[in-house]
């Protein structure tokens, strides 16, 4: 971990990689840090994802089913970029309390945390989805279940100084913000003032 470095410069300085080099945090790292990411909001703790790691030779099997969805053999090299893929699937549970969207804002908050974390620990990473995550190929090399969804995969590596990625545009928090009762504001196409 880079405790030389606050949370909000972490925050601050993460970026989706668009290259990422061999080697990867270990299954015992990217367990302590799921076990940290697992700190994200969730209704009633229900848990309602899992992960699955794809290393080595299974990168292999989930191009092939990638290539297989789509057919483009070319889709075969796309789990090649990085030396680490954590598959996220949602694992939607029946609730009277806590709706699926719920289930999956928690979900998001588990990787969202995870990407934080992993780049904390000097790993880099990328959310990458693509339209094939629900072809049966990529269901069957997921093993997922009637009702599971694959939400995309992490990838995951070590940094490339030369990514080539420039900074990230300046964010307009006030553009997202209104005060109620307070400002007249259209805010992200809506009145800001609810009468
Ligand atoms: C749900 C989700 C899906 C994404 N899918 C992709 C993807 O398929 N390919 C990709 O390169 N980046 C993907 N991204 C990453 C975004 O493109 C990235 O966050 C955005 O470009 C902003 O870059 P930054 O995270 O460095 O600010 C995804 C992000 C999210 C949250």
């Amino acid at each position: 971990m880079r405790d030389d470095v606050g949370l909000l410069e972490l925050v601050g300085t993460r970026r989706s990689a668009g290259r990422l080099l061999d080697t990867a945090p270990d299954d015992a790292e990217v367990e302590r840090l799921v076990g940290l990411a697992m700190t994200a909001p969730d209704h009633a703790y229900l848990r309602p994802w899992r992960l699955v790691l794809i290393r080595d030779g299974a990168r292999g099997d989930l191009g092939d089913a990638l290539a297989q969805a789509s057919g483009n053999p070319a889709q075969a090299l796309k789990p090649l970029r990085a030396p680490l893929l954590i598959a996220i699937v949602l694992c939607p549970q029946q609730h009277p309390k806590v709706p699926e969207w719920e289930q999956l804002a928690a979900a998001v908050g588990v990787v969202t945390t995870l990407g934080l974390l992993m780049h904390a620990a000097g790993w880099a990473t990328n959310w990458r989805t693509g339209p094939h995550l629900d072809a049966r190929p990529v269901r069957e090399v997921l093993r997922l279940a009637d009702g599971e969804r694959a939400l995309g995969f992490l990838y995951t590596g070590r940094p490339d100084a030369e990514d080539g990625r420039g900074p990230r545009p300046q964010p307009d928090p006030a553009a997202h913000l209104s005060t109620l009762g307070r400002d007249d504001r259209i805010v992200n196409g809506s009145p800001g003032v609810v009468r």
